[in-house]
């Protein structure tokens, strides 16, 4: 499964280190929306949804979390441990997020704003979705 990182150049001097994301020339989409994950109760699974048209890159800026990719036929499961570093997810990808770190703040920039309808949120609903595209 082909998974996209991308490295965001880390502004650092002696008073510590910066990292700036550009819409369209550090990322590949206009950004509509940032939202982030934290607080989360250790244990705790979330996701569990697939969006038809949403693209999202996704950056763990303190602690850790996995991710899990699933494209309906090839999983793989990313650790996200860097500021620097995000993760691109493409539309029609099941993801799932886990492992969180107690100090982990998850940041999402997304290319649309949120709408309901255009998440898949029941795994053979995103199956037969997929299927109906090729
Ligand atoms: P949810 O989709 O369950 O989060 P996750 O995919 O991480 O499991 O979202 C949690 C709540 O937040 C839910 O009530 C919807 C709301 N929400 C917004 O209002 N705007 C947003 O941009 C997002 C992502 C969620």
């Amino acid at each position: 499964m082909n998974i996209l990182k991308y490295q965001f150049p880390i502004h650092g001097d002696e008073r510590g280190k910066l990292v700036a994301i550009e819409e369209q020339n550090d990322i590949p989409f206009i950004i509509r929306r940032v939202y982030y994950v934290y607080d989360t109760v250790q244990g705790v699974r979330r996701g569990y949804h697939a969006h038809k048209n949403l693209q999202q890159i996704l950056i763990c800026v303190k602690g850790s979390c996995k991710i899990l990719l699933d494209n309906g036929h090839e999983k793989a499961v990313v650790l996200l441990d860097k500021a620097d570093e995000g993760l691109y997810l493409a539309n029609n990808i099941w993801r799932e997020m886990f492992d969180f770190s107690e100090d982990a703040v998850l940041m999402v920039l997304a290319s649309e704003k949120y709408d309901e309808n255009d998440y898949i949120r029941d795994y053979d609903e995103f199956i037969r979705f997929i299927s109906e595209q090729q």
